[in-house]
């Protein structure tokens, strides 16, 4: 291999994993060569009511624009991840949840229980009116009852949008009514890091504003005071209290909506992703078990919110259609000091671990102390997910936290492609810190120009897909015009990913960041056009524009600039108040880093916003400022230059 850094396979893996090297290559190159009977093959571990005949249906040119897989199978995802594991391993645990405060005791459910309280979760959606095809909004804490609010969804055929509970009134509201959801799950509060998030609350100030909402099902998780209003409210405990613990599984087709989970782009509002019910199971079982090798036995953690793709991909859908014990936990990973993530580790026997970067550098940060205090011996394979992997942070992950001795499984995915497409597999990839490696079957990836050339051999690009994957999204809720427009109409007949990447001597696959103007805060997408809303949204601002800037724990930060009103004046306390109103629009994790105040923001002639010029002045990089004369007014530059808040 070229490249000078490289961990070879560990010989215990390259044993015993289910592929090698070898493996590896002849699966790709016949999922690639024959991808009919290779996905027909494939289709063969889900639990079909009626197995497909037909694989992919696609074409993403205009004329002839559509995505479908296995349209003429049958299934019940629920079914798929919990019922049939119930004649071999109905003792099994299938999930643990460890509580926010370390004091508490962990729940347990085995995977009959969670069959139990997954139907009587769906009984009491159905006593409230859920059928098939409704959308049910899911704002529900890290508890187990997410979980089952989810799975009975799937169950009865109802289509999830899960939105994070980081998320204000606001931007709950808004997903509910774009998705005309008439029922919403949530719980009196939730907690993080021994802090309590007034949940209900937020509801209620999100129901004000979306009146079609006729529902809402409340969880008590902490006990914590609320109002529940007459005619809307139901308590889960009061309503699940007379409801059967077994409900039949809703027969699917396999093109049928599974959830909407609401992402950020770099224009407009959050756009609405929908994931379908096979060839989504089927994605997300397959790369759990082809990235992480998951064995029977093995406790799986993914340190991911339900909130979020990851945890709907890889806390849910894919470790329990592949039978396996999955962990939940509901706090922080710092909390309440850098050594609690490892505590976990040890208190539940974790052999693989998934998480952020973001995460990794903030434990980085408080010295190798707090991974020492513990054992960590149960760890065999460790995953990163979210953002490029800065290869310090990976070799402390490889060499400190794992002990040398567990492969890094670097996955790069977004939440439009389902589950990983580009990632190792431990028994047969070598690892190059930083590196995203290799795709997975039935991926095939390229790096085009702007204009839309294929780049051959090592060089560096924009990351374009050029084939359908059954994980695929299937359209954006209510715009497939929009969905058409985003992802396929850049370069024609080819799924753009709005990353840049590059392809090294080996092959191997390197990914860059964003090349459109979406941030990635803490390895969450932040659209810049939603923070700059917020922010013109008030009363004092006339414009705003917000770039990313590189930020040493949470990836890249927020920098906006605004421009206030005529006859406003800048100072500190409105500064701290434009922030904590973006915080209160959106939520705490669109919060600008930094803001400065611009009495004039770099334009084109013909008024477009020159971002480029704002991004190199957020990194502090003033003396490359590039081309400036083709501004209106050239001289703003040196003003911002001169107020750039370091
Ligand atoms: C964007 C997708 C994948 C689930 C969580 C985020 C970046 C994601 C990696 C990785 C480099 C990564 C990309 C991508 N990204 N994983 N392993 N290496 N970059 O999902 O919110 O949809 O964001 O996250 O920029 O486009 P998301």
């Amino acid at each position: 291999m070229s490249e000078q850094e490289i961990y070879p396979v560990p010989t215990a893996w390259a044993d015993h994993a289910r592929f090698d090297a070898a493996g590896y290559d002849t699966l790709y190159g016949r999922s690639l060569a024959d991808p009919g009977s290779f996905w027909l093959e494939q289709a063969r571990r889900l639990d079909w009511i009626k197995r497909p005949e037909i694989a992919g249906d696609w074409s993403f040119d205009e004329a002839d624009f559509h995505i479908s897989w296995f349209a003429d199978g049958k299934l019940n995802v629920a079914a798929n991840c919990l019922d049939r594991h119930l004649a071999t391993r109905g003792d099994q645990l299938a999930l643990i949840w460890e509580p926010d405060d370390p004091a508490e005791e962990p729940r347990r459910f085995t995977y009959r229980a969670l069959h139990a309280e997954v139907c009587r979760f769906a009984n009491v959606l159905k006593a409230q009116g859920a059928k098939k095809g409704d959308r049910v909004t899911i704002y529900m804490p890290m508890i187990p009852e997410a979980a089952f609010a989810i799975l009975a969804c799937a169950r009865i055929g109802a289509i999830h949008s899960v939105v994070f509970g980081g998320f204000s009134p606001e931007a709950l509201a808004g997903r509910i009514t774009d998705c005309d959801s008439t029922i919403l799950v949530t719980a009196d509060e939730g907690r993080r890091g021994g802090k309590r998030i007034p949940l209900k609350a937020n509801a209620d100030a999100a129901a004000a504003r979306a009146p079609a909402l006729q529902t809402m099902i409340v969880v008590r998780a902490t006990g914590g005071d609320v109002a529940m209003q007459d005619g809307r409210d139901v308590w889960y405990h009061d309503a699940v209290a007379d409801v059967p613990a077994t409900c039949p599984a809703e027969p699917m087709g396999a093109e049928d909506p599974l959830f909407i989970l609401y992402t950020s782009g770099s224009t407009g509002s959050p756009k609405g992703v929908l994931h379908s019910s096979g060839g989504y199971l089927l994605w997300v079982s397959l790369t759990h078990e082809w990235c992480f090798d998951y064995r029977p036995g093995d406790v799986w953690w993914c340190a991911a919110d339900l909130g979020w793709v990851t945890g709907h991909s890889y806390i849910l859908y894919g470790p329990l259609a592949n039978g396996a014990t999955t962990l939940m936990y509901e706090g922080l990973p710092t909390w309440p000091d850098a050594s609690r993530i490892w505590q976990v580790v040890d208190r539940h026997r974790v052999h693989t671990l998934y998480t952020a970067p973001t995460a990794l550098r903030a434990l980085m940060k408080d010295g190798d102390g707090f991974v020492h205090a513990t054992d960590r011996r149960s760890l065999k394979l460790l995953g990163t997910v979210g953002e490029p992997i800065n290869p310090e942070a990976w070799r402390w992950y490889h060499d400190v936290v794992g002990e040398g001795r567990c492969p890094i499984i670097d996955t790069w995915w977004q939440t439009e492609t389902g589950g990983a497409l580009i990632a190792p597999m431990p028994g047969a990839t070598a690892l190059k810190p930083g590196s995203a490696t290799t795709p997975m079957p039935g991926v095939d990836p390229q790096l085009v120009d702007p204009e839309g050339q294929v780049l051959t051999g090592a060089t560096s690009g924009n990351l374009v897909i050029a084939r359908s994957w059954p994980g695929q999204m299937r359209t954006l809720w209510g715009d497939h015009a929009r969905f058409f427009q985003t992802y396929f109409s850049t370069y024609p007949g080819k799924y753009f990913t709005g990353d840049g990447a590059r392809r090294d001597a080996d092959g191997y696959w390197w990914i860059t960041g964003r090349v459109d103007d979406v941030i990635n805060v803490s390895g969450h997408r932040m659209g810049t056009a939603e923070v700059e809303s917020a922010l013109v949204l008030h009363a004092r601002v006339a414009e705003a524009a917000v770039v990313g800037m590189p930020h040493e724990i949470k990836g890249q930060g927020i920098y906006a600039y605004v421009t206030l009103n005529s006859g406003e004046t800048a100072s500190d306390e409105l500064r701290a108040e434009l922030i904590n109103w973006v915080r209160t629009e959106i939520g705490p994790i669109a919060a600008p880093d930094k803001l400065q105040f611009a009495p004039g923001l770099p334009k084109t002639r013909s008024g477009k916003i020159m971002r480029r010029i704002l991004r190199k002045i957020a990194e502090g990089d003033v003396s490359s400022l590039g081309d400036t004369s083709t501004l209106a007014d050239p001289a703003v530059v040196d003003d911002l230059v001169a107020q750039r808040v370091a």
